[in-house]
């Protein structure tokens, strides 16, 4: 397919965004009854749930770590998240993004205290359309918040492109497909801490920059609205 315009000559892009604009984004909390926390999150056309279950016993025993807790973590795209035929088992993409997910989440959870036991984190894609793995850890940081799991801190991460040599942020699928370039960045806002880090393509060392620079504006107005959704569902348990 001919690669279509993406940014117009007054920079508004495909779906109409600013370059520096996050898409229209959703976030809500305790959304899932079976589970101890858990978080739906939207960002535009990207759709994405995630479960939280333990501290519990680990299954197989023998697994059990003496000195801390295990953070088990699935990132699983469903069948009709994308257009392309997925096949039902775990793609080696699904397995590097669970790893990837889960090593960020690591960083933040006090897994010392709860030894013998695992933390199991389930993120479920319902509708990708770029930025999942930023999406999804998003939303498992708020499912871990709702569970009740101490954390030093909450993750928020948002994805920067390079797109027909301007920089983007918070990438949609078509500008990831056509880009020159994908950074998704995961941060720790107050411990001032990058948790992911990963590059798709080539960024000069100004254009990698300006480009972190672009994360954390998006990441601190995501933070912001991850500390509002948790309030509000607090907020309304205090008032009900
Ligand atoms: O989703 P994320 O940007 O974190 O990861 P990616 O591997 O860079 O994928 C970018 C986008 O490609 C996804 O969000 C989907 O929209 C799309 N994709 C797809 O259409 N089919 C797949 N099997 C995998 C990804």
């Amino acid at each position: 397919m001919e690669k279509p315009k993406l940014i117009s000559e007054d920079g508004v892009r495909v779906d109409g965004r600013r370059l520096d604009e996050l898409r229209p984004i959703k976030m809500e909390v305790g959304v899932l009854d079976k589970s101890d926390g858990s978080a739906y999150v939207e960002f535009g056309k990207t759709k994405v749930f995630a479960a939280v279950f333990g501290p519990r016993e680990v299954h197989p025993k023998h697994l059990a770590l003496p000195e801390r807790a295990i953070l088990n973590c699935r990132y699983h795209m469903t069948s009709f998240s994308v257009e392309d035929r997925k096949p039902l088992g775990m793609t080696r993409r699904e397995v590097e993004l669970s790893k990837v997910i889960r090593e960020a989440l690591e960083s933040i959870v006090f897994l010392e205290e709860f030894p013998r036991t695992s933390i199991d984190i389930y993120v479920e894609v319902i509708q990708a359309d770029g930025g999942t793995r930023t999406t999804g850890l998003t939303a498992a940081s708020l499912a871990l918040a709702d569970a009740g799991i101490p954390m030093a801190d909450m993750i928020a991460a948002v994805a920067v492109g390079k797109v027909e040599g301007h920089l983007v942020l918070d990438v949609c699928d078509i500008e990831d497909k056509y880009g020159e370039a994908d950074l998704p960045v995961a941060m720790a806002p107050r411990l001032n801490s990058i948790v992911l880090l990963q590059l798709n393509g080539r960024l000069s060392r100004e254009e990698f920059q300006k480009a972190m620079a672009l994360a954390r504006e998006g990441i601190s107005k995501i933070y912001q609205m991850q500390r509002e959704a948790l309030k509000r569902k607090y907020s309304s348990v205090e008032e009900g």
